[in-house]
Formats: structure tokens, sequence, C-alpha cells
């Protein structure tokens, strides 16, 4: 079977275009024009590529490759294309673009599987448009309800609805939530983000736990007033709060002891955001995660008390907002020793882990046997311009995925 690497690398260097911003920089936020462009492209190439397709109400994307047997629930992978605000080319693309072409070298090389095989690129994995990630996947996993997508609004106020007219989507939110056992396996293939399988010298990281992430938005209402006449006694300083309540998180994550707590304060909007005005309001957007569930929750804990803390001293008004806090999914251990005798029996170096970002394969646990296939990107940077994994990398990894598709047929 013949991966052909050049063509999914020409795919990649194209979907790398369809940006707000210029190379190497990638941005595709939800239902922006860029990404509406993507989502027609790539449903031409899964069309030229004779795969059946359609997309959801909220816009995920199905192909559909058909099997032998109908009667067999269909194996699926996939993963994302929207990308973050100065994000790279390849996080969530890989495992789109890599998942056409294992099946296309499946196609070419004669195989034909008894189970269907759907490519799913799901929307809004990424939290930028509503500050919630993994929204086409919550829905499909009826871990979001449509009522509370109905609420979302992003930073322009746009709702949901405003942006699935204008890409053209039609059909009920009801009609996304998928049935637990729709699919025999999900396996996606992803570029780890992380440095360990570069710095430890293995071709393929196979998922056996996915981290617990919880995002909160933090709203801090002090007095604003005068840079120069209102006096520092006197001042209620909301962006003072802020920067207390982003070191609060760094200090309570650190103290919990846990190598797999992290915390982030990825967003701080002050208002009005004049240089010579006391913030009256500070926006913070805090990322908190950990592999164990207990950890995690004591760190929400521990953060909403700092913050009341912060506010009481500095006579602020706090309002905190639990955005999402999703418990930790572990990967299907037949899945996942499958996996790893495929990535073995091809020579390749192999190890098992834990990702630490979360993906869609998170709530497609809560659907099916789920595992990941994670390669090596450079120095394990991601979402940033210079995130990359070279071709051989993607070649092993493209290979893994469609010899595991073949194993699982067997099932
Ligand atoms: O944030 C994450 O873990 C993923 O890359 N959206
Ligand atoms: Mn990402
Ligand atoms: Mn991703």
């Amino acid at each position: 079977m013949t991966i052909q690497i050049d063509r999914l690398s020409s795919e990649i260097d194209e979907l790398a275009t369809f940006s707000e911003h210029p190379a190497p920089a990638v941005t595709r936020v939800l239902f922006s024009p860029e990404d509406l462009r993507a989502r027609r492209w790539l449903d031409e190439k899964c069309r030229a590529a004779g795969l059946q397709t359609r997309f959801d109400a909220v816009g995920n994307f199905f192909a559909r490759r058909a099997g032998a047997d109908p009667t067999l629930p269909p194996m699926a992978t996939g993963s994302h294309t929207d990308a973050i605000p100065n994000a790279g080319k390849f996080d969530g693309v890989v495992g789109v673009l890599g998942g056409l072409e294992a099946l296309r070298a499946l196609d070419e090389a004669g195989v034909r599987l008894r189970h269907s095989v759907e490519l799913i690129m799901f929307t809004a994995e990424e939290p930028t448009r509503f500050g919630i990630g993994c929204l086409g996947s919550r829905l499909m996993a009826s871990s979001l309800s449509p009522a509370a997508v109905g609420e979302l609004r992003d930073p322009q106020g746009r709702s949901l609805a405003d942006l699935r007219s204008e890409a053209a989507l039609t059909g009920s939110l009801d009609d996304v939530a998928l049935p637990h056992g729709c699919y025999s396996a999900f396996v996606e293939l992803h570029i780890e983000q992380g440095p360990i399988l570069e710095r430890d010298g293995f071709d393929i990281g196979v998922v056996e736990k996915i981290a617990a992430p919880a995002a909160l938005r933090v709203r801090l209402i002090g007095e604003g007033g005068h840079a120069g006449a209102l006096l520092m006694p006197d001042r209620h300083d909301a962006g003072l709060g802020a920067a207390e309540a982003a070191l609060a998180l760094e200090k309570i994550v650190l103290a919990s002891g846990s190598p797999d707590g992290v915390g982030t304060t990825g967003v701080v909007r002050l208002l009005p955001g004049a240089i010579n005005s006391v913030p009256c309001e500070a926006l913070l957007e805090m990322d908190i995660r950990d592999t164990q569930l207990a950890t995690r929750d004591a760190v929400l804990r521990g953060l909403s008390e700092a913050i009341d803390e912060i506010a009481t001293r500095r006579g602020l008004q706090a309002h905190i907002e639990i955005i999402s806090a999703d418990p930790p999914a572990t990967c299907d251990p037949v899945l996942v020793k499958t996996v790893e005798t495929v990535a073995l029996n091809a020579g390749l170096r192999t190890t098992r882990m834990v990702s630490r970002a979360y993906h869609d394969s998170l709530f497609m646990a809560r659907l099916a046997p789920m595992t990941m296939i994670f390669i090596p990107c450079r120095n394990g940077f991601s979402h940033r311009p210079d995130e990359y994994s070279s071709l051989a990398q993607i070649e092993r990894g493209v290979r893994v995925l469609a010899e595991t598709f073949q194993a699982l047929d067997a099932f």
C-alpha cells in the first residue's frame, strides 16, 4: 500500500492558504470566510476521492467509504480543520487530510474492507469562536444540548443560528446527536503537540488517556477613572485584579503538585482599554487541565476562592462562569493494543502515552471505542506558526492509521 505523501503534502499546503493571516501563520475560525472556503474545498476533495459526503446541522462533515457489508457499524476517523489565531498548519489537519489519504491508499491498493469507514471533520474543535471547544463532537455525543448551544454568543454577539444560516447549514441541531455504538471504532490521527515523542525517539504514540479540560470565563468589575487624577488608595482597578487572578491560577496549579496539572490565562480583555483610564472591567478566559479529575476540580475550587478574596480586598465584583469542565477519557484497550501492534509490526518505535491536549476523541469516546495515534512534532511546538511535522513522520502516521483500519476490519 502506497501513501502518496506528496499528494498529501500539497493538500496540507493548499488548505493552509485558507487563512485570515499570512503564511506561515494559519488562522481559520469557525464559519469565518476562510473556514467556509476550507469546508467547500474539503468536500470537493472527498467527492473526487469517491466518498459520499454530507454536513450535519452544526457543520460536522462526514465523508463515507462504503464497506462490503453494510450491516456492520462503520469505523471512523477524523479531526478538525479550524485553527486558533496565529496557529500552524498541522494541528487537526493531519487527522483530516491524513484520514483522507489513508482511505485513498486503501482504495488504490484494492483493499475492500467489510466495514464502511467515515472520515469526520468536526465543527469547532477550537474554542475561539464561542469560547467552548469540541462544539460539534459535544453535540454528536449529547454532551451539550442544542438549547445550550443556542445560547452561545461570539465576541461580536452573534449566535450559532446567525452563523449557520451564513454557512447555508440547514436542519435541526436535534439531529446532530448520534447513538452510542454508531461506530465500531473511532481512531484519530494527530500531532502530539508536546515534546515527548521527538525527545525520546519514538515514531508513534498510542494514546491511553485524554486529560480532563476545564474553561472558565471571569468578569471583574471595578471602578474606572482618570489615570492621572484618581489617586492609588481610591482605586478599584479591575486590571490589577485580573493580574492577581492570573498569578493565583499559576500558584494554585503549582501547589497542587500534580505533574499533569496546567493552568493558562489565555485571554485578558480590559475596558475601556485606554492607556490613561483605570480599567473598570476585566474579562479573563482561563484554561485548567489535569489527567486526574479530582486534582483538576480542586484547582477550580481553589481558584474561585482566590478570585473571591482578590475581589473583596480590591472592592471589585467577581462573576465566574464555568464554560466547560469535562472528565478525562480512557481509550479502549483493544484499540490501543491494535494500533500498538500495527505500529510495532511496521518496525516503528512506539510508546503509549497521555494526551494533555483535548481533542474531539474526548467526546467520541462516549459514542464508540476510541484511541488516538500521535506523531512527533518539532520541539513539541503547536498553536504557533512554526508547528511542524516532517513528511516522513506524517507518512508513518497515515500508514499506521490505514493498517489499523485493516486490522480492526477483522473484528
Ligand atoms: O486546546 C486543546 O487542547 C486543543 O488543541 N483544542
Ligand atoms: Mn488545537
Ligand atoms: Mn487539534
